[in-house]
């Protein structure tokens, strides 16, 4: 008989493709039997009634970013990954920054210290390029590229990270060439800058008028532009956080005409609204992200791109900042005017289970969508596929088990992140993971973590799979 590492029994076992009730046999941290009745395991988890599924991929979260002065991430390593783990994520890709000035490759090096020794489940790379130099396009990415690091998110807002169009091009012309995949955070920064004065000329500087500095028109816009240099260029682009439908309908176009352009939603875009910025005193700053969450109307057009295949990646967006925190939403101390607050949302922990709530318990999405969204197409975009994102025989054992009918209401004060609130605070949500593993081992199990700080590895990405030069055939 096979002898195991561990067994997973009489669970129902679900990848991005099939569902089957059958065990899963674990050996060296992978994956090394998938069947009925397998021989004994050193350990065993009788599953039944459970939903065996392949651990996330959050493939998009901030943590531990170095950010201007007087601000501060609330999540490092431990507490971010720590937090990821008991939301069902065994993987995340958060993002090495460069500031203008600095070197790309003192970037990563720098977020290589920031990780060491604290991660509990596996991480990969993004970079984030703002000051494409000659020496960052000719030299520092196409190396960064090949060690690993095979995608990067560009701006086309913030002050401090914005590019322009010229440089954007030369950045995907980079792209192309090596096969990396680009993310676009697209929003149009004049408009937002000229909105912003208008506001607060007019004395409208309360949390809610962030989500009238950014109104969808800007978000459609630089989505269009970022579509038509992708084109030019001829590369794949991934448009991140997409938040509605006029963005939604430029992706749709671009898809109408053979275009790669691959797109990412996040949470925040199907439960909350612009209504949760406008919350008594200040407390609407906790909801102030960029994209801000629009109306019940676009959560829809979400959903729909969901289910339609419209999007690619479902990630958490993660940018952690405590409200109550001189250095967090509240900048030295003070209820600042919405331009000053800093931008992002904590949902690493509440990802998976608002969508399998909200989508799979509902029947907007099924079961292997579900899956395909979270885990399995996000570890192809970005080049872990398929050591991670499935359960296949040698994968990594990472894998996420759901109670589908644990009812429960989201409170702050149960999830692991260092953030002191949650935008989804009193929402109730059904099925919830009860274990999670990260190479075979438990890291955590009914909402205690377990996992030895510092086990997570860091992980090299291949070639993203949408990035691949096509070949061309001959006949
Ligand atoms: O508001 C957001 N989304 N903050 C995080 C940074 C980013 O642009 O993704
Ligand atoms: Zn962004
Ligand atoms: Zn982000």
């Amino acid at each position: 008989m096979e002898q195991f590492d561990l067994v997973i029994r009489n669970g129902t076992v679900a990848t991005a493709a099939d569902i089957m009730q059958c065990d899963v046999g674990i050996r060296d941290g992978k994956v090394a039997m998938l069947g009925c009745d397998l021989g004994p395991g050193r350990t065993e988890i009788d599953a039944a009634g459970k939903l065996v599924l392949p651990g996330g991929v959050d493939a998009h979260c901030h943590l531990d970013q170095p950010m201007e002065e007087g601000l501060r991430m609330a999540d490092d390593f431990r507490s971010g990954t720590v937090s990821a783990a008991c939301g069902g994520t065994t993987t995340v890709i958060p993002f090495a920054a460069q500031a203008k000035g600095q070197s790309l490759r003192a970037a990563v090096d720098d977020y290589h210290r920031r990780a060491a020794g604290k991660a509990v489940i596996d991480y990969a790379f993004h970079m984030i390029v703002s000051d494409p130099t000659e020496q960052v396009l000719k030299h520092e990415l196409p190396q960064l590229v090949r060690e690993g690091y095979t995608s990067f998110k560009i701006y086309m807002t913030y002050d401090d990270l914005k590019l322009n169009d010229r440089q954007i091009l030369e950045l995907l012309a980079v792209a192309r060439r090596e096969g990396a995949m680009v993310m676009v955070h697209a929003e149009n920064a004049d408009c937002i800058g000229w909105l912003t004065e208008q506001l607060e000329q007019a004395g409208l500087t309360a949390p809610k008028y962030h989500a009238s500095s950014r109104p969808m028109l800007v978000e459609r816009e630089a989505t269009h532009r970022a579509i038509a240099l992708s084109e030019l260029v001829d590369v794949p682009i991934l448009i991140v956080h997409v938040s509605g439908k006029e963005a939604i309908e430029q992706i749709r176009w671009a898809h109408g005409q053979g275009l790669r352009i691959y797109a990412e939603t996040c949470p925040q875009y199907l439960v909350l609204s612009a209504d949760d910025l406008d919350q008594p005193g200040y407390h609407g700053a906790k909801c102030v992200c960029s994209p801000p969450p629009r109306d019940k109307a676009n959560q829809q057009y979400v959903w729909d791109g969901l289910a339609s295949g419209l999007f690619t990646v479902f990630s958490s967006d993660h940018a952690p900042f405590r409200y109550d925190d001189p250095e967090g939403k509240k900048p030295g101390g003070q209820e600042v005017p919405f331009r000053y607050i800093p931008n992002g949302t904590p949902g690493l922990e509440t990802r998976l289970p608002l969508l399998f709530s909200e989508g799979v318990g509902r029947g907007r999405i099924d079961l292997n969508r579900f899956v395909a969204l979270t885990a399995t197409d996000p570890a192809k975009m970005y080049g872990l596929y398929p050591r991670k994102g499935t359960i296949a025989i040698g994968s990594d054992a990472d894998i996420a088990i759901w109670d589908p009918h644990k009812q429960v209401t989201i409170r702050n004060d149960m999830l692991h992140h260092d953030v002191d609130y949650t935008p989804y605070e009193g929402m109730q949500v059904t099925g919830w993971p009860v274990i999670t593993l990260s190479r075979g081992e438990i890291v955590c199990s009914d909402g205690q973590a377990c996992g030895a700080v510092g086990r997570g590895q860091f992980l090299a990405c291949g070639l993203p799979d949408p990035a691949r030069p096509r070949k061309v055939v001959v006949d």
